[in-house]
């Protein structure tokens, strides 16, 4: 979501009452007196004026004080130029650029100094070409008219402040969104790194080190037994292929079937009986059928946690408790293993098994718990709400 920055310049509309105001000068003129030398000089003079009106935030910055007094002079020099018109062009163009001082300048004083500055002016060109009399007169009708600008500039410069404050709230919204997207994105990017670790990562892994074995097998002449492990490696590879699949079928379709747990987990334990030799007690009881994500979720902290036993643990007893009940999910599975200090898990390059427990853990809204001491054994418990 882009939102434009510039809303339409509060300048622009200035410059077309400037523009107006010249025409009208031009429309006045006597033709039979036309001067071209004046014309053009009143053009050029006109354009200027027109021209820092637009770009006064890059030629004035913070200068406010030198921009109006140019404006001033350049005013000034026009009523030279058109001598006898000099009326409808101060009538026309000093109420704008009061107005514009009252938007810009803000402090009474200097708005006050600057409309005597214009007024001063006006004064001193009437008197120069008019007289005293005629001079104070259309000093008055001025004011006049200044004070028509002063209430459009009032209410003017309100609906300005109102369009910013809108345009902030917006830019505001703007940014909240780009984080929101941000978010969303580091929260998918975990998600799939968590999905690669547990499927395509660990089969790998596992595959690995089935070849290894069946490698060393293989050159102690044990033919039946690398037979055996190669056979079990296909099996895996189909598995985790199955899964794979199934991510991708997930991503691509956005689907939360219900699942059946209980299966899930039992077939995760039966395989980590077959493919470790230790002395496991304890089973899944209660039947749950979940949605895909959840499913997925428990599926993968208890796959997690059981290849972590195989793998570090140099455990010769598992004892695994998983209950299924109608309003919560329960599991521990213990080791007497050598254990390990899980102050930092997820920390070191190539480890992020722990760090995916805890992600998906949170993912479910679950409690989990990592118990583990150096020659102690491990206990891992999670418990998630259904
Ligand atoms: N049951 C356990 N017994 C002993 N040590 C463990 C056990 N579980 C984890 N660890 C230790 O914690 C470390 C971090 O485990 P983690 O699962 O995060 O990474 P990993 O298993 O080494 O690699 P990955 O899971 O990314 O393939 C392991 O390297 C291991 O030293
Ligand atoms: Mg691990």
């Amino acid at each position: 979501m882009k939102i434009k920055k510039d809303i339409l310049a509060p300048e622009l509309p200035v410059v077309g009452a400037v523009l107006i105001v010249y025409t009208a000068t031009i429309f006045f003129q006597d033709r039979a007196n036309w001067n071209l030398n004046s014309i053009l000089g009143f053009s050029f003079l006109i354009v200027l004026h027109a021209a820092l009106y637009l770009c006064r935030k890059v030629l004035f910055k913070n200068r406010l004080g030198i921009y109006f007094f140019v404006q001033g002079i350049l005013i000034f020099l026009l009523s030279l130029v058109i001598k006898e018109l000099y009326q409808a062009a101060y009538l026309g163009l000093i109420p704008l650029i009061i107005s514009q001082c009252i938007h810009l300048l803000k402090d009474r004083i200097k708005i006050m100094s600057a409309v005597l500055y214009y007024y001063g002016i006006y004064m001193f060109t009437g008197i120069l070409f008019d007289g005293l009399r005629n001079g104070l007169y259309a000093l008055s009708l001025l004011m006049l008219i200044s004070s028509a600008m002063l209430a459009y500039g009032y209410f003017y410069t309100r609906q300005l402040q109102a369009h910013e404050k809108t345009q902030s709230l917006l830019y505001e919204l703007e940014s909240a969104y780009d984080k929101l997207e941000a978010m969303t994105r580091e929260a998918e990017r975990q998600k799939l790194a968590r999905d690669l670790h547990d499927t395509l990562s660990q089969g790998l892994a596992g595959v690995l080190m089935k070849l290894e074995a069946s490698e060393v097998h293989l050159e102690n002449g044990n033919l039946e037994k690398s037979r055996e492990i190669i056979r079990s490696t296909t099996r895996q590879v189909r598995c985790n292929l199955n899964e794979a699949r199934a991510i991708i079928q997930d991503l691509r379709l956005c689907r939360e079937d219900s699942k059946n747990l209980r299966t899930a987990i039992d077939q995760e334990i039966e395989y980590f009986k077959n493919e470790t030799q230790l002395l496991i007690a304890g089973n899944c009881s209660g039947e749950l059928s979940v949605n895909t994500t959840l499913c997925k979720n428990v599926l993968y902290i208890v796959r997690e946690v059981l290849v972590n036993i195989k793998k570090h643990a140099k455990a010769s007893k598992v004892l695994i408790n998983i209950t299924l009940e109608a309003d919560r999910i329960y599991m521990r599975i213990e080791d007497n293993g050598i254990g390990f200090a899980c102050s930092r898990p997820g920390t070191s390059y190539g480890h992020y098994g722990l760090i995916g427990l805890k992600e998906r853990a949170k993912a479910i809204h679950g409690e989990l718990t990592i118990e583990s001491h150096a020659k102690c054994g491990t206990c891992i418990t999670l418990i998630v709400p259904v």
